[in-house]
């Protein structure tokens, strides 16, 4: 009796150990846990994601990912990958992310809004996709974007205003979805703006003075509002930058 009790005692305290050390080893895997969910998410006819192999200690050496010298994974890059299926949520968890490319498949589902957790994230590629859905608010936080590629998606609803935050980006390029309502004025807050692209959506209202006055005041040297519904300053005639810098330098020269 005495024996048996003190060997369950034991095999209790090594099962416990065991729990213990399996609970590390995940923990300290996690980047690999989301990759892999995302993995086991997607349909995958090319077998790009072959090398993804769970049972490694990171995901530092699978193909298509790139880490840090911390071992944290700062590049997906999945363009024209062959992928079809939804954004995993707990993407917004892989907080040294700097660039996540997945341009060019057939992924589905809307854009995660956790996705405006990836606060050191530099380009989110996720254009000619499936993508439906509104655009979070969420992704406005992310004030390190430079590159935000959200075209040739079926996106619906307005452009965020919280873009107006994104005072880093240089691309914004959200054309041919289907996006409505008017064009945000706090876009004219990202001085370092150098192409925007907003045509072939359902956009409605005037181009806002703030956003046509980057070009004096800012960088932009590409607006693109063509195939919308505006109306007045603009009006819906495609690249107007060069002409608007003209009517200036006419009217003051
Ligand atoms: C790596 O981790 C250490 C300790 O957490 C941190 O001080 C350092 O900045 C990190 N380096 C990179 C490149 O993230
Ligand atoms: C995404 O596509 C798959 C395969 O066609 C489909 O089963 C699924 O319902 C789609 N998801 C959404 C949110 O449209
Ligand atoms: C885009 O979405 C709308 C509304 O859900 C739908 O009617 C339309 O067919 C979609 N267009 C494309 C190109 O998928
Ligand atoms: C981002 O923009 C929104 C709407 O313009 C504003 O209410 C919010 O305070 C901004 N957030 C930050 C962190 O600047
Ligand atoms: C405009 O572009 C120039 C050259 O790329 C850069 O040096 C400058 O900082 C930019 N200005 C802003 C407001 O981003």
């Amino acid at each position: 009796m005495g024996a048996h009790s003190a060997a369950a005692a034991a095999a209790a305290v090594l099962l416990t150990a065991i729990l213990a050390a399996v609970a590390t080893l995940v923990s300290c895997n996690t980047e690999g846990d989301i990759l892999y969910s995302q993995r086991q998410a997607w349909k995958d006819p090319i077998g790009v994601l072959e090398s993804w192999d769970p049972t490694l200690a990171t995901p530092c050496s699978w193909y298509h990912i790139t880490c840090n010298n911390n071992n944290s994974v700062i590049r997906v890059d999945l363009g024209l990958a062959g992928l079809s299926g939804p954004l995993i949520p707990q993407l917004g968890g892989l907080s040294y992310l700097q660039y996540l490319e997945l341009y060019g498949n057939e992924l589905n589902g809307s854009i995660p809004d956790t996705l405006g957790k990836l606060s050191n994230l530099i380009s989110l590629g996720l254009q000619e996709n499936l993508l439906t859905g509104m655009i979070p608010d969420s992704l406005g936080a992310i004030g390190t974007l430079q590159l935000l590629k959200l075209h040739g998606n079926n996106l619906t609803g307005a452009i965020p205003q919280s873009f107006g935050n994104l005072t880093n980006l240089i691309y914004l390029e959200l054309q041919r979805n289907a996006l409505s309502g008017s064009i945000p004025a706090s876009l004219g807050n990202i001085k370092t703006l150098e192409f925007l692209r907003l045509n072939g959506n359902s956009l409605t209202g005037t181009v806002p003075m703030e956003v046509l006055s980057l070009v004096l005041v800012g960088n932009l040297t590409e607006l693109n509002v063509a195939s919308n519904h505006l109306e007045g300053t603009v009006g819906s005639s495609g690249y107007r930058v060069s002409a608007i810098i003209q009517d200036t330098l006419k009217t003051t020269g």
